[in-house]
């Protein structure tokens, strides 16, 4: 984070393991370091199952770790996520809704979860991944109700409930440049002709080692949204090994990545940040997620340096 923000970046950050954070000491020491990580964001803790799992009762035990761990270490605090159509209740997902009655819903949500965290959150991850891999918008029970009018709604209802906090698009695989990504160009232009207040987008980067796009062709990615007048950053940066356990090699091609992802947020005028999805190998959702991939992030499973941690700061 010192040298991010010596570099020009708003900040370097990650995520927090809610569960782990409860009891080890030596991975809350160096996510505590101010040097290392300006920024936080929950793991878990801030999604719709875990703060409204039950209609109407609002929880914020598992969001309030973040925020109080930024809070102590004076770091920044990116707010994940409001409108999702994952670990989403079931009484959400599966109720039958109307349009009336499912945007009483989304407005009771986003009021009191950003009402909790009013004056603390960066950036709010609004909508996350309504985008489909293969280029469609993805079929969740905001969809299904809505067609693409809730795209603007949710944005229009989170800026009145937080005037101040930048309003983000989050999505993953916008990185390739492919028909995702075109949809989610179209996506943010709808926003923007309803005159709804977008303000970022955010890219998640959960890269593979040896096929992340180059420091070039980031760039131009991203650039495919600043020219929309928004801030871009990436959010969720992993890059996973295909091969287990990784080589020297590999350890070294997957530096070469990382300092691409970081060296494009460099290049691009609005790209404010970059946060990994977990610092250290020892708590990542990358091997349970896909499995026989792994060793993803900076550290490894013993809080060790990697080759990538080097790479990054010297792109810095
Ligand atoms: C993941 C968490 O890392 C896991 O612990 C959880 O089981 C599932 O969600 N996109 C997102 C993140 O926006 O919230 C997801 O986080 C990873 C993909």
């Amino acid at each position: 984070h010192e040298l991010a923000v010596k570099a020009g970046l708003q900040y370097f950050g990650t995520c927090i393991g809610e569960s782990a954070s409860q009891s080890d000491t030596a991975y809350m020491n160096i996510l505590s370091d101010k040097r290392e990580f300006g920024q936080l964001v929950p793991e878990n803790g801030q999604k719709w199952d875990a703060t409204e799992g039950t209609r109407g009762r609002f929880t914020y035990t598992q969001g309030d770790i973040s925020a109080s761990a930024a809070r102590r270490n004076g770091q920044l605090l990116r707010c994940h996520t409001l409108v999702w159509h994952s670990q989403l209740p079931n009484w959400v997902a599966s109720g039958s809704w109307n349009r009336q009655t499912l945007t009483e819903v989304i407005e009771s949500h986003i009021n009191n979860v950003m009402d909790h965290y009013r004056g603390q959150c960066l950036h709010w991850d609004v909508l996350n991944e309504a985008v489909d891999d293969n280029g469609s918008y993805r079929n969740s029970v905001f969809y299904r109700v809505f067609g693409t009018d809730y795209f603007p709604l949710v944005f229009n209802l989170a800026k009145k409930a937080d005037p101040v906090t930048k309003l983000y698009y989050n999505d993953y695989n916008l990185e390739y440049n492919g028909a995702k990504t075109e949809k989610t160009v179209e996506l943010v232009k709808i926003i923007q002709a309803a005159k709804a207040p977008i303000e970022g987008v955010g890219f998640q980067a959960h890269l593979i080692v040896g096929t992340t796009p180059n420091r070039a062709q980031l760039a131009t990615v991203l650039r495919r949204f600043t020219s929309l007048n928004l801030d871009v950053a990436y959010t969720e940066l992993d890059i996973r090994h295909e091969t287990m356990p990784p080589n020297s090699q590999a350890l070294s091609r997957q530096g070469t990545d990382y300092a691409n992802v970081v060296g494009s947020c460099l290049d691009v005028d609005r790209c404010v940040g970059v946060t990994v999805w977990g610092y250290t190998d020892k708590y990542s959702w990358v091997p349970g997620t896909f499995p026989g991939t792994g060793a993803a992030l900076l550290y490894d499973d013993q809080l060790r340096k990697k080759a990538a941690w080097t790479s990054v700061s010297s792109v810095l």
